[in-house]
């Protein structure tokens, strides 16, 4: 295909504004698939995507449509997917296309997502079609929609399209205007081989599968290709396109998208944002934006009971070929055994990690409280990365600074919840950076805070404090220095490394009250009086006693009856079976999750 007949285009959206709907009507409208394929959502293949109903995977699918101009288009449709944690893959997504198009529900207006995918779409320098989507809605207020399309977005109001992607609504009209506002990739086919690759898979036959979209040059099978951040060399086996079906094609043009097999064993091999070169013939510089994923957020991952260590990294170890983004390291907790430290994008990463290694890969597991990076800067000049509390020196005099990553929180809501959404802000320690009114109902927040403080409960608290309808999107801004200490628990002044934790100093008295009394409530009282403190090195901001039991066991059987004492004491040796020493104290492992799992 001609360069100049093709069309390169993503659609962004803020959840649930009709994205998948809308892909589904382009595919019907230009004959890719039928109506009754349509029955099943062709774009949402994994099975918790569709019952979660959000987008995980990126793909790319190509159809072609007649215009009324008479020329057939071949136009590539990238899917990128809808979550904050995944906002690198959508800026990818983005940098493989030449526009995109804007979908705004029409009962909804603009929200945070739809603010954060707009400017990554400016960023990437592309065509913007707005399209208002459900005008079929009774509730639906197009003139609304298009006033917050030009305050908002600065983008003029008479380019946007109506549609209804659910009644078929303004879907012809839609195409043309891809066709003719959109303009065809630039590429030189005699080049050498420049593509990058914006997503990836594992497939049963296929191996490793990268998602590209080839800027210059050609890719064919049996050709080498070398990866750029890597040099690693591998010789293609198969090219094609998403038709929507994995179809085989005899190469993958200039311009093209498509996706590329070269029987790569570990998706960990084809990273997002990468550039794949001709190994023969290579380009100098790669596509520009290429990052490795960085967990941003670390937690402990356990066996339940009933399953193995073992079981546990074999389904981790089968998990991760599919998943380049997390990482993984054996980690031991005196509390729950031998486990491993995960780290994730997010906390929906994490979520979907988690459910995926219990319903696809059967093992039951038990997750702790997730935690952030922190850099901690050493007097003597070093600095080192902590994922786990428990990392922190003994010694804190060996340290200059703690930092911790920072966001910037974009939130959109409703004018009568902007009370409500300030005073959570200002709890979790946010600095307010922006506050406008985007129309007269809905206003606008923007604040810097701590990662740390929107991974513990946020996303609840501000869909509970605004009743569901305030919308908010964050990114990383960097790592500053906070005062920010270590929380030890003692149990008999034996300090309890599982369950020490880093908080903000202001925060810390607080923090400690809550644990100290949790833990109070879950360790079951012993023969002798337990201690339970808090503190802040070896200071104690915080303290317990849990009284001794009076009775013991054997105190219930009055006289001699021998075998009745026996099994009262077998049982009871059965019970300790469960429970962890500290010092002369045993807890139960229960006792432990309660508190690793608090907020
Ligand atoms: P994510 O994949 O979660 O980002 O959502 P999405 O943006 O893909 O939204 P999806 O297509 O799943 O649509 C969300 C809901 O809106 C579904 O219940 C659709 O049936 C509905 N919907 C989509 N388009 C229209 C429309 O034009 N009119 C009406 N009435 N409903 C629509």
């Amino acid at each position: 295909m001609e360069l100049r007949n093709i069309r390169n285009f993503s659609i962004i959206a803020h959840v649930d504004h009709g994205k998948s709907t809308l892909a589904d009507r382009l595919l019907e409208f230009t004959g890719a698939v039928s109506r009754r394929e349509l029955k099943e959502q062709m774009l949402d293949t994994l099975e918790i995507e569709r019952e979660r109903g959000i987008t995980i995977k990126m793909q790319a699918v190509k159809m072609f449509y007649k215009a009324k101009d008479g020329n057939t288009y071949q136009l590539h449709l990238i899917d990128t997917p809808g979550h904050v944690d995944f906002s690198y893959e959508v800026s990818r997504a983005l940098a493989a296309c030449e526009g995109a198009i804007l979908l705004v529900d029409a009962t909804q207006g603009i929200e945070a997502q739809t603010v954060a995918n707009f400017w990554k779409a400016v960023e990437q320098d592309l065509v913007i079609i707005p399209v208002i989507n459900k005008i079929d809605l009774p509730a639906a207020d197009p003139d609304r929609v298009k006033r917050q399309i030009e305050d908002i977005l600065g983008l003029p109001a008479e380019e946007a399209l109506l549609v209804s992607a659910k009644e078929g609504i303004g879907i012809e009209e839609l195409l043309e205007a891809i066709v003719e506002r959109i303009p065809p990739p630039s590429g030189d086919p005699d080049a050498p081989l420049k593509a990058l690759i914006f997503d990836s898979y594992y497939d049963q036959y296929r191996g490793a599968v990268a998602f590209v979209r080839v800027f210059d040059g050609e890719i064919r099978p049996g050709m080498k290709i070398r990866l750029f951040s890597t040099g690693k060399e591998f010789e293609v086996t198969e090219v094609g396109a998403q038709t929507p079906r994995m179809t085989k094609f005899e190469k993958l043009g200039a311009g093209e998208v498509g996706y590329v097999a070269a029987s790569i064993k570990d998706v960990r091999d084809i990273r997002v944002g990468d550039t794949i070169t001709d190994a023969r013939r290579p380009v100098s510089e790669p596509v520009p934006g290429f990052r490795p994923a960085k967990p941003m957020v670390f937690a402990g991952i356990y066996p339940s009971e009933g399953y193995t260590y073992e079981e546990l990294r074999e389904a981790l170890e089968k998990y991760a070929i599919n998943d380049a983004a997390i990482q993984y390291e054996p980690e031991t907790s005196p509390a729950l055994g031998m486990g491993f430290r995960v780290g994730f994008l997010g906390l929906l990463h994490m979520e979907i990690v988690q459910e995926r290694l219990e319903r696809e890969y059967g093992v039951s597991i038990v997750t702790t409280a997730p935690n952030v990076v922190y850099r901690v800067r050493f007097k003597d000049g070093s600095v080192k990365e902590i994922k786990n509390p428990s990392e922190l020196p003994e010694n804190w005099g060996v340290i200059q600074a703690i930092e911790e990553p920072f966001v910037l929180v974009t939130i959109i809501t409703p004018r009568e919840y902007v009370g409500n959404i300030m005073s959570l802000c200002q709890e979790r320690r946010g600095i307010q950076k922006k506050f406008l009114y985007l129309d007269q109902n809905t206003a606008l927040l923007e604040y810097e805070m701590p990662l740390s403080e929107v991974i513990l409960d946020f996303h609840d608290r501000i869909k509970s404090l605004s009743r569901g309808y305030a919308s908010y999107d964050y990114e990383f801004i960097g790592y500053r220095e906070e005062d920010l200490v270590k929380l030890t628990i003692f149990i008999n002044n034996e300090p309890v490394d599982a369950l020490s934790f880093i908080v903000h100093r202001d925060k810390a008295y607080r923090r400690a009250r809550q644990l100290v009394e949790k833990l109070k409530e879950v360790i079951p009282r012993q023969l002798f009086e337990v201690k339970v403190q808090a503190g802040i090195g070896s200071r104690i901001i915080a303290s317990e006693r849990i009284p001794p039991l009076r009775a013991n066991v054997l105190a219930k059987c009055y006289g001699g009856d021998v075998t009745r004492k026996k099994k009262l004491l077998e049982k009871q040796k059965e019970g300790k079976k469960r429970l962890k020493q500290f010092g002369k104290v045993e807890l139960p492992q229960e006792a432990f999750l309660t508190v690793l799992k608090v907020d």
